[in-house]
């Protein structure tokens, strides 16, 4: 069950999604044991801005009959912070870290990917494109010209892996990744959150901080599905797919539409073994079984 995912040699092909597993407090919690059971074969850290961010005003979450919609709003340290302090924590896990960037600008992404460039402890890089380029107003993921200008101005600054995560709120998911191979992705991961929101039950206006949020969990993995069965049938390099997975099963699903590796998100907070169990259940899952 190991998987060989651009160079890195992972013992299986379970990961968790960026933003739900806070490998960090996760040690604090379960001290050594999460080190030496540790539920991932990498580690995909949660998104991280050039500048420090408090995240979206509360309320952050609304949950759904099958999932969760949430605003959190990427809050985070910052890349300063990053580096000083869980950059080192992080990198004492046993696995390859994945750190997550985001900018608000090419030149925000940039700076972001060339500071880890330098940075041995990181194995990968994955760009969060789900935001808003303030000089053009457009969503860096929904737009393929977008995404190959953005690529364009970072691939040259490190011979990293370069993963691409892919929004589902784009019109033609397909299209955003052939750009994105075409510019030198080294992979593209998918789904992100699906944009949606609910109004609070007493003034009917929007509940969320944010006003609009992201549905994940078991309510997102058939659309997960269909866009990481499309996305492989149109892309030669590798896919990871992630989208309300819980099982084995739902894994193997995503493995059969073409995914490499599988990432597990709102699982987790569930679950916060999910990533062991489910690397367990996709080695002893078969379609062939009787
Ligand atoms: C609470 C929460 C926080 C998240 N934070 C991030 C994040 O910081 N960066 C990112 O790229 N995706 C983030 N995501 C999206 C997940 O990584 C994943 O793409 C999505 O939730 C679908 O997988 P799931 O249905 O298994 O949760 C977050 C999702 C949730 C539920």
């Amino acid at each position: 069950m190991s998987a060989d995912f651009c160079g890195l040699e992972l013992a299986h092909p379970i990961i968790n999604a960026s933003g739900t597993f806070d490998a960090i407090a996760a040690r604090r919690a379960f001290g050594e044991e999460l080190i030496e059971r540790f539920p991932f074969s990498a580690f995909v850290s949660k998104t991280v801005t050039l500048a420090p961010r408090q995240g979206n005003p509360p309320p952050r979450l609304w949950e759904l009959p099958a999932g969760l919609m949430n605003s959190i709003g990427l809050p985070n340290k910052g890349l300063e912070g990053y580096l000083a302090h869980d950059l080192p924590e992080l990198a004492r896990l046993p696995v390859p870290l994945i750190v997550n960037v985001m900018g608000f600008s090419r030149d925000e992404v940039a700076r972001l990917v060339s500071a880890f460039a330098a940075r041995d402890e990181v194995a990968a890089l994955e760009l969060n494109v789900s935001c808003p380029n303030v000089e053009t107003g457009l969503v860096m993921g929904t737009d393929p010209d977008e995404v190959a200008r953005l690529l364009a101005a970072v691939r040259p600054l490190t011979a990293k892996p370069l993963i691409v995560k892919l929004t589902p709120n784009a019109s033609d998911v397909t299209a955003v990744a052939r750009a994105a191979e075409q510019a030198g992705a080294s992979a593209v991961s998918l789904i992100n959150t699906i944009k949606g929101m609910a109004f609070h039950p007493l003034t009917g206006e929007p509940w969320l901080g944010g006003h609009t949020g992201g549905v994940s969990g078991p309510a997102a993995r058939a659309i997960a599905l269909a866009q990481v069965h499309a996305v492989s049938a149109a892309v030669s390099i590798p896919v990871i797919g992630m989208g309300g997975v819980q099982s084995g099963r739902h894994a193997a699903d995503l493995r059969r539409a073409g995914a490499t590796l599988v990432a597990v998100g709102t699982e987790s907070f569930r679950d916060p073994a999910a990533g062991l169990r489910i690397a367990a259940e996709i080695r002893a899952f078969s379609y062939d079984a009787p």
